[in-house]
């Protein structure tokens, strides 16, 4: 699948394990994301291709979303990083990207849109609360799920409770 945006020349695809190293070096750029390894992106784009999205302008990779079905949890998609570049941010980059993400059969499929977003990173909360807003959907912060500063083995690493957007009503 590719699609272009009709207000940009930014064209969004599925990713494939040759994107790893750019989408590492935006991570590690970006400043605000837990910085993993390139083998991370090529495992990720190898086996979950079908739940990540790469926007590109002129063969440069502009931003990026990360996602998977949790094997527990068939009903959710849980969002794991997107990142814009700093000169594509305000554009509406990342709000299409998990538009588009939510197009995909697993996003069309899943009950439930899930993320981690640490208190402090305003503008992924931001983000997540533009999504359901136009979705018409509650975004909800689950006190006591996500990761507790302590369990983070770096000294003040901030937590990261768990954010849910309802995509469909429960039954
Ligand atoms: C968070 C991030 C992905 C947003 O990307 P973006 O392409 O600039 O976001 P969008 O343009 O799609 O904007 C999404 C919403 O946030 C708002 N927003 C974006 N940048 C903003 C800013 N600097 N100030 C205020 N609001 C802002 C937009 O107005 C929009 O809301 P709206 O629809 O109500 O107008 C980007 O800032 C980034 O890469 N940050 C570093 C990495 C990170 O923190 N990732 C998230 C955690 S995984």
């Amino acid at each position: 699948m590719q699609t272009t945006e009709p207000s940009s020349s930014i064209v969004y695809r599925k990713p494939t394990p040759g994107d790893a190293g750019a989408v590492w070096r935006l991570v590690k750029e970006s400043g605000a994301l837990d910085a993993n390894s390139a083998y991370c992106y090529m495992l990720l784009f190898l086996h979950f291709a079908e739940t990540c999205l790469i926007a590109e302008r002129e063969g440069r990779i502009q931003g990026f979303v990360t996602a998977y079905v949790p094997p527990t949890d068939s009903r959710a998609l849980f969002v794991w990083q997107i990142a814009v570049a700093p000169e594509a941010r305000g554009r509406g980059v990342a709000k299409a990207l998990l538009r588009r993400l939510l197009e995909l059969p697993a996003g069309r499929r899943a009950e439930r849109l899930e993320a981690t977003v640490s208190p402090n990173n305003a503008l992924s909360r931001r983000l997540f609360e533009a999504l359901a807003r136009d979705r018409g959907a509650p975004c909800e912060t689950i006190a006591g799920e996500g990761f507790a500063a302590e369990a983070f083995p770096e000294q003040g690493h901030e937590a990261e409770p768990l954010l849910r957007i309802r995509l469909k009503p429960d039954h």
